[in-house]
């Protein structure tokens, strides 16, 4: 094979593994299960909630900095007790005013969009977690 084939062949494998990687990378990162780990601590119903609505943004695999740098859940045991209290309250907050997801995200995923069951498990469950972090 002559050289500039074996250039062009290795460009033409290039090509493809970067359009296969883009594809893959459009996909929601619940589809990219190994990647997730779950934040210990979470009852499995809550992570559940949380890995499919707010994971997207707010995990270490999130390209969105703004929304990591506000809430990261994979590094949830790293915050100290008071940032998971406010974080909590926060959460708390902006589920019951139906800020998160935003709303220009769940024109295009309206499956992310959290059911009023959901919405009643998550503020209990952050108001609960919040209190017991405050009585330690
Ligand atoms: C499409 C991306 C996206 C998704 C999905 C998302 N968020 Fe956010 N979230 C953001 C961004 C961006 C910010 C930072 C806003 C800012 O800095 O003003 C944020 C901020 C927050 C904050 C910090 C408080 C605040 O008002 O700044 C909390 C708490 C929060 N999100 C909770 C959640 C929860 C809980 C979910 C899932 C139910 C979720 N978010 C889903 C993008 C997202």
């Amino acid at each position: 094979m002559k050289i500039r084939e074996i250039i062009l062949g290795a460009g033409f494998i290039m090509l493809i593994a970067g359009l296969s990687y883009g594809f893959h990378n459009k996909h929601s990162l619940e589809d990219k299960a190994v990647d997730i780990q779950p934040t210990p601590g979470f009852p499995e119903e809550i992570m559940n909630i949380v890995i499919h609505s707010c994971y997207d943004c707010h995990s270490g695999e999130s390209q969105n900095q703004q929304a990591k740098t506000a809430l990261n859940f994979s590094g949830w045991n790293e915050y100290k007790t008071a940032k998971q209290v406010q974080l909590l309250t926060e959460m708390n907050e902006v589920i019951k005013e139906g800020n998160m997801p935003p709303g220009r995200y769940l024109t295009g995923n309206p499956d992310k969009k959290l059911s009023e069951e959901q919405v009643n498990l998550m503020t209990k469950w952050t108001k609960e977690s919040a209190d017991k972090l405050l009585e330690q």
